[in-house]
């Protein structure tokens, strides 16, 4: 299966990305985790994308797309996979049709979860993470059994960079100028299926669930 989960910044991708990879057995690609995980290694790619990520904006289509491209020709990927954070712009969108093209490959669904702005800053601004296992936290809705620490690996929690106000208002402008447009793009092929993102984690996975089921 090949899956692409849209949503705003906040909206639950990376939360439910977790949850569906287990379910599904397909490998999940994060370009945001990808984006992290460079930086923390303070590779060339890492450092240039921090520019960005810190202020909010896109990483540079060409980077993105070089990153993806050899992501999704390796192995890890021949028997599907789970797309968090990719495409973000028509550009990538198209550069996805052309490399699952030129492996006689398709798409099966693009989830796009409906999150209002008001809700994401709230969201946003109450989310930990955990640096070494990737745990997302909320600190009202699911927060660690011991303040700070993550309940899987004891690590401390973090708060991350681009999780400022001000920068998650940047995101946001940024997702409705560049990356909602993808909506459009995806329901023109028949691909789109729609969710409300702001119901529970679980009842948001069971609708996932439920629509891939119906394919
Ligand atoms: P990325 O890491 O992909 O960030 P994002 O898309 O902005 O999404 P987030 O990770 O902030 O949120 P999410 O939707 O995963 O929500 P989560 O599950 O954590 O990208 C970071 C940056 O990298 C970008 O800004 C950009 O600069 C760059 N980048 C990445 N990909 C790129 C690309 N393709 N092109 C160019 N640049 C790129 O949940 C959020 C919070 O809500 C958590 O606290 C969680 O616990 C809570 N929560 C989750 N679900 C629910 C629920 N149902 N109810 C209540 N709370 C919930």
């Amino acid at each position: 299966m090949r899956l692409i989960l849209l949503g705003p910044p906040g909206a639950g991708k990376g939360t439910q990305a977790k949850l569906l990879v287990t379910q599904l057995r397909i490998p999940k690609i994060s370009t945001g985790d990808m984006l992290r995980s460079a930086a923390e290694d303070g590779t060339h790619l890492g450092l240039e994308g921090k520019r960005y990520t810190d202020q909010g904006h896109l990483v540079p289509d060409d980077l993105i797309i070089q990153l993806v491209q050899e992501c999704l020709c390796s192995e890890k990927a021949n028997d599907g996979y789970l797309l968090d954070g990719f495409p973000r712009t028509v550009r990538q969108a198209e550069a996805l049709e052309t490399i699952l093209a030129t492996r006689r490959q398709s798409l099966d669904a693009v989830v796009n979860l409906r999150v209002p702005d008001e809700e994401i800053i709230g969201r946003i601004s109450s989310r930990r993470i955990c640096s070494s296992c990737g745990r997302s936290y909320h600190l009202e809705l699911f927060p660690p059994r011991q303040s700070g620490v993550c309940d899987d690996c004891g690590t401390a929690l973090e708060q991350r960079d681009d999780d400022e106000v001000e920068t998650v208002r940047e995101r946001l402008r940024v997702y409705h100028e560049r990356t909602e447009p993808l909506i459009d793009h995806y329901r023109q092929r028949s691909l789109l299926r729609e969710i409300d993102g702001t119901r529970s984690v679980d009842e948001v996975t069971a609708a996932i669930v439920d629509i891939l089921a119906q394919r």
